[in-house]
């Protein structure tokens, strides 16, 4: 029988879902004994998943319930298959890309805080900072209190899986779509990542989804920084270090560009690191994927995926074959 092992911390009224002939071991990030397994399904936390590793024995397959497992190969090493949980991020991940959009573009961040204050005739703050922000000097009026989404350029940096349902998201605000990815493509037009520095210029809004690995490890540094329009919104909904930390602090600073953030790079932010005092940003502790239904959606992800391998069929989502 082949025997699967699954975060304790993963409540047994969740698995319904696997199949029939394996033996499910709920496994602790405490363990001070080997547990031989076949399958390992890791925590979704790494820490938890890395301290749960060394006790593991006779692992063949890793389900990963994370799009991102980056982590995993030098943990595993070559001789395990590491499939990702593909899709089951999408909705709760673009979900998010677009709140954390709309939030900038209407200044709730500012709203917020005036509302904590008390203090109704601050929100023409909010006219200083669209000035600041945009360099649009002009007299307008009434005063601009919030900007729109709507027919704006919106450069999506990644077009798999959550790129294409943010792109499916955003379609009612009618903005012109600007797309890249490893494989440029027609139809729609996917530009190759090449051509990055050609594209920056253009987009209002630009949004990174792509996984981290060495290609993207600071594809976002200083130079491109200088390349993107006067307050242009950069979106990272990827990985941390897909951004340049120390660059993108001084663009924010220095009030050349604004930013959402779910993800940052180091990961927790320390306490008192420079980035939770930027001006111009918005900033959740990596809470992408994590709503109410994620949970569920994975593990059926997890579990089709393990009848596909029990079965001997081609599985959907393996980022590592075993050598
Ligand atoms: N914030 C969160 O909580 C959260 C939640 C879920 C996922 N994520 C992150 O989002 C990432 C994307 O997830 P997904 O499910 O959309 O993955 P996916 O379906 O594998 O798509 C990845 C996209 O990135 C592109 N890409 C890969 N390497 C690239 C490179 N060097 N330069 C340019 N583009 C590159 C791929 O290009 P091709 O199309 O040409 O292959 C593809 O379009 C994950 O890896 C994870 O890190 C974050």
């Amino acid at each position: 029988m082949l025997r699967v092992g699954y975060p304790a911390t993963i409540s047994a009224e969740f698995l319904h879902e696997f199949p029939e002939g394996i033996e499910l071991i709920p496994l602790s990030d405490k363990l001070d004994h080997e547990v031989e397994i076949d399958v390992w399904i890791p925590d979704p936390y790494t820490t938890k998943a890395m301290r749960t590793w060394p006790h593991l024995r006779g692992v063949r397959l890793v389900l990963s319930l994370l799009a991102g497992t980056e982590w995993i190969p030098g943990v595993v090493g070559p001789h395990v298959t590491i499939c990702n949980a593909r899709g089951a991020h999408n909705v709760s991940t673009a979900e998010w890309t677009i709140a954390a959009i709309l939030a900038s573009l209407k200044y709730i961040p500012l709203y917020f805080d005036i509302q904590q204050s008390g203090k109704w005739t601050r929100r023409f703050e909010a006219s200083a900072h669209y000035t600041a922000i945009s360099g649009d000097t002009r007299q307008v009026y009434p005063p601009v209190l919030h900007e729109e989404l709507t027919g704006k350029t919106v450069l999506l940096v990644g077009y798999g899986a959550i790129g294409q349902e943010i792109e499916r998201m955003l379609a009612p605000f009618r903005v012109e779509m600007l797309r890249l990815a490893r494989t440029p493509r027609e139809e729609p037009k996917v530009h190759p990542v090449s051509e990055l520095d050609a594209l920056l210029p253009q987009a209002q809004v630009i949004v990174l989804i792509v996984p981290s690995t060495d290609e993207t490890h600071h594809l976002i540094d200083a130079p491109h920084f200088k390349l993107m329009r006067q307050g242009a919104l950069l979106v990272n909904a990827a990985r941390g270090p897909v951004v340049d930390t120390d660059a993108l602090v001084e663009a924010l600073k220095s009030g050349r560009i604004r930013a959402a953030l779910d993800v940052t790079d180091p990961e927790p932010l320390p306490e008192g690191h420079p980035l939770w005092t930027c001006p111009n940003l918005l900033l959740t502790p990596h809470i992408g994927a994590a709503t109410p239904e994620f949970s569920p959606r994975a593990l059926k992800t997890a579990a089709d995926e393990l009848r596909r391998y029990m079965k001997g069929e081609p599985m959907h989502n393996v980022v590592q074959a075993a050598i």
